[in-house]
């Protein structure tokens, strides 16, 4: 079971030697973990943020954990060096379309929401983002328009087929757990969205347990907030997903705390080949100071054992240390605690 631990810039590879100590500590059968250089730190030794090799060690493994990757010192060069592609270089050469996000209050934890804690305890959801396609990854660039001006334009579409791959996974996340599906989209402004929640009416007709609803981006920021409760399953596309699942992530308290899987159609001897990363980025400002949460890393390695491995004893087992350790004030800076990233991973290990 091989996986590529990718640890990346800024506060990505402390968080990921957390997670990785927490797979050691677990000792499980098996697993085979080797690391590749990413992002910045790959521009700077290998002068590209998304070597061959590392493409390769990924391509080659059955799962990879990812760090973060983002590089201030990398802000001047063009689009294609910068540390951002290697994150959307990985999820789009392997094919990784679906990304899922799941935000939750832990129980007895309302108080970590800036939310007021009955409307946070509503807060149980899955974010499903379509993950490579969109303004992402449509054509962009800079010119000058008609009145001499500098303008910037990105193109954004969706393809019926990006959204015929996309919504069973939601559906099915909804028609497994009795949840409702909520669809997000900007269907009256823009065609891309027409098209999407055209095609997601006719992909649900397939699933006809399913109660799914239609929700505009700016109506579905405003109802995380207030109505936490309405939201199940949420299906959206990669930018609208990109901005709710950060809004979420602040709901649950910290964004230190939401893990994500990004899956694709490829499956391995094990199970669903796929990365696996804090949704949070490289936080350059706390970069090396052993402040950061590494809850999020670690709570991706569960979902990693859970979707790549079929171990899901092994990540229940993970996802409950980490509640207890919050449960009983094992908090960092993010949480408004004193905890450094180390002694969170400690605690951690030692409830497991
Ligand atoms: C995320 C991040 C990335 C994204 C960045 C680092 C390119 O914000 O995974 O949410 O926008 O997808
Ligand atoms: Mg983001």
């Amino acid at each position: 079971m091989k996986i590529a631990v990718l640890p990346g810039d800024g506060i990505g590879p402390e968080v990921t030697a957390e997670a990785v100590a927490v797979l050691e500590c677990l000792a499980l059968p098996g697993l085979a973990l080797s690391e590749g250089d990413v992002g910045g730190a790959a521009y700077h030794r290998h002068g590209h943020p998304l070597p061959d090799e590392t493409l390769t060690m990924a391509r080659e493994a059955d799962a990879i954990l990812f760090g973060a990757v983002g590089d201030p010192t990398c802000d001047a060069l063009e689009r294609h060096l910068r540390p951002e592609q290697a994150i959307l270089g990985l999820r789009k050469h392997l094919g990784l379309f679906a990304n899922l996000r799941p935000a939750r209050v832990f129980a007895g934890l309302e108080h970590l929401s800036p939310l007021r804690p009955d409307i946070a305890a509503g807060l149980d959801m899955l974010i499903v983002r379509e993950l490579t396609g969109d303004v992402y990854f449509g054509a962009k660039g800079q010119r000058t328009n008609d009145a001499g001006e500098r303008e910037g334009w990105d193109a954004m579409s969706y393809a019926t087929s990006d959204v015929r791959r996309s919504a069973p996974v939601a559906l099915s996340a909804a028609a497994s757990s009795g949840l409702p599906l909520t669809s997000v989209d900007k269907a009256n402004v823009l065609e891309t969205s027409q098209l999407w929640r055209d095609v997601v009416i006719e992909v649900a007709a397939g699933y006809p347990d399913v109660a799914l609803d239609h929700m505009y981006v700016d109506n579905a920021a405003m109802q995380v907030v207030s109505h936490p409760e309405r939201f199940g399953v949420v299906l959206t596309g990669n930018l609208f997903g990109d901005i709710l699942s950060d809004l979420a992530s602040a709901c649950v308290g910290s964004i230190g705390l939401l893990p994500s899987a990004s899956l694709g159609e490829r499956q391995t001897a094990f199970g669903t080949f796929g990365l696996y990363e804090p949704i949070h980025g490289s936080a350059p400002d706390i970069a090396g100071e052993g402040k950061a949460n590494p809850m999020a890393t670690i709570l991706s390695a569960a979902m990693m054992l859970r979707h790549s491995f079929g171990m899901e004893a092994a990540a229940a087992r993970i996802e409950g240390a980490v509640g207890r350790a919050l449960a009983d004030g094992i908090l960092g800076g993010d949480l408004g605690g004193t905890h450094g990233t180390a002694a969170i991973g400690a605690a951690v290990r030692a409830r497991l």
